[in-house]
């Protein structure tokens, strides 16, 4: 049986800047609370008509199969992770293989929030490790800012979040490359970071009513005017029980991988986690005493971008001459559902 290796890896986020101030134009926040609470000072926004999640993604792609030395029509399988989707269906990952003309590949989307670029490498991985595919294209994009509450209604969540995508190509290697993936779920705090419209939930699993729909038997009923009035079609977040969950799960399940590889903390080259707050990645380092050139941050400059966000840290990571060959890389996220994750890996 092969293992699989990171071939080749690219991102990319759009060129307009956002800092914290310019959001004052839309809400009643401030740059000290924002980097206080997230450490983020800016983010990426697409532009509102010429970019599209998938077309962040193509963007990433391109380079991640350039550096992999290959061509689109090499790639035998899209795996395309995201919370944004340019359409309800179909997702992503057929208007990728459109919009870079590859061949008729299955392509497969992936909805796991913040753990869904682990879940899609480890889908990936799966699929190298049978030998049923040889290039494996992984994707995490995102366009949130077409769809947040930016009035200080939504503050506590528009702030976070930014645009950006990353990919990498997946190939068979003798050498060490992925040496494990580890997944969890636990949906009995599925509400407490979610967007429940449009959706058919009817209402079905919360006492509180979750959506008003309006008097139609059939149809109809996915979205109604009076959601559009009640602000129902946002995100929800109570930020400080997602905190608390996340600085618990974190170091879970990246124990859980060194573990697995009988490895220790301080084996670790560099760890990447999801850049959810600076604060959660901050808590992670000091639970797991790792030393600050262990782990890399960068959402003060993106903000959390969700699916994107450790493939486009990685790539900065290997940018920057921080990876090198047989370093050993951790990636780690938690988000909603809740969904945790991580992936060990041998560069
Ligand atoms: C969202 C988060 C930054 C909020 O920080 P917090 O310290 O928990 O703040 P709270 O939600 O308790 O709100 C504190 C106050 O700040 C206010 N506030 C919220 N957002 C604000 C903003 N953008 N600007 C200014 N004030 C804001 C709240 O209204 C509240 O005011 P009140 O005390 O008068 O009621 C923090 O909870 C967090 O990062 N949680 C994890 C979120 C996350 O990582 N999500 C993605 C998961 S992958």
């Amino acid at each position: 049986m092969h293992r699989s290796k990171i071939a080749g890896i690219g991102m990319y986020v759009p060129q307009h800047v956002v800092t914290n101030n310019d959001l004052l134009k839309y809400m009643d926040t401030s740059d000290e609370w924002i980097q206080e609470r997230t450490g983020i000072k800016e983010r990426r926004f697409a532009h509102r008509t010429e970019e599209t999640t998938t077309t962040l993604g193509v963007k990433a792609a391109k380079t991640a199969i350039n550096r992999a030395g290959i061509t689109p029509n090499d790639i035998d399988f899209i795996i395309f992770a995201t919370l944004s989707p340019d359409y309800y269906f179909p997702g992503c990952g057929v208007l990728l293989q459109r919009a870079m003309k590859m061949k008729e590949i299955g392509a497969l989307d992936v909805r796991n929030q913040c753990s869904g670029f682990i879940y899609a490498l480890s889908v990936g991985d799966q699929f190298i490790k049978t030998g049923m595919y040889k290039n494996i294209l992984v994707i995490g994009s995102e366009k949130h800012s077409f769809g947040l509450d930016f009035s200080t209604r939504g503050r506590n969540i528009s702030v976070i979040f930014g645009d950006g995508a990353g990919a990498v190509v997946l190939q068979p290697t003798d050498k060490p490359g992925i040496l494990s993936t580890h997944l969890h779920s636990d949906g009995e705090s599925a509400e407490i970071l979610a967007m429940y419209n449009p959706g058919t939930h009817a209402n079905h699993w919360t006492e509180q009513k979750l959506a008003d729909f309006d008097d139609a038997e059939a149809g109809e009923m996915f979205m109604s005017h009076t959601m559009i009035d009640k602000a129902q079609l946002f995100p929800n977040m109570d930020g400080p029980a997602v905190f608390k969950k996340a600085i618990d799960k974190f170091p879970e399940v990246i124990i859980e991988a060194l573990k697995t590889n009988n490895l220790q903390p301080f084996d670790l080259q560099l760890l990447i986690p999801h850049q959810a707050n600076l604060r959660i990645s901050q808590a992670i380092q000091k639970k797991l005493g790792l030393r600050d050139d262990q782990v890399y941050n960068n959402i003060q400059r993106y903000g959390n971008t969700t699916a994107a966000s450790i493939p486009i840290a990685l790539c900065e990571a290997w940018e920057q001459g921080k990876i090198k060959d047989d370093d050993l890389i951790c990636l780690a996220a938690f988000g909603s559902g809740f969904t945790w994750a991580s992936a060990l890996l041998r560069w």
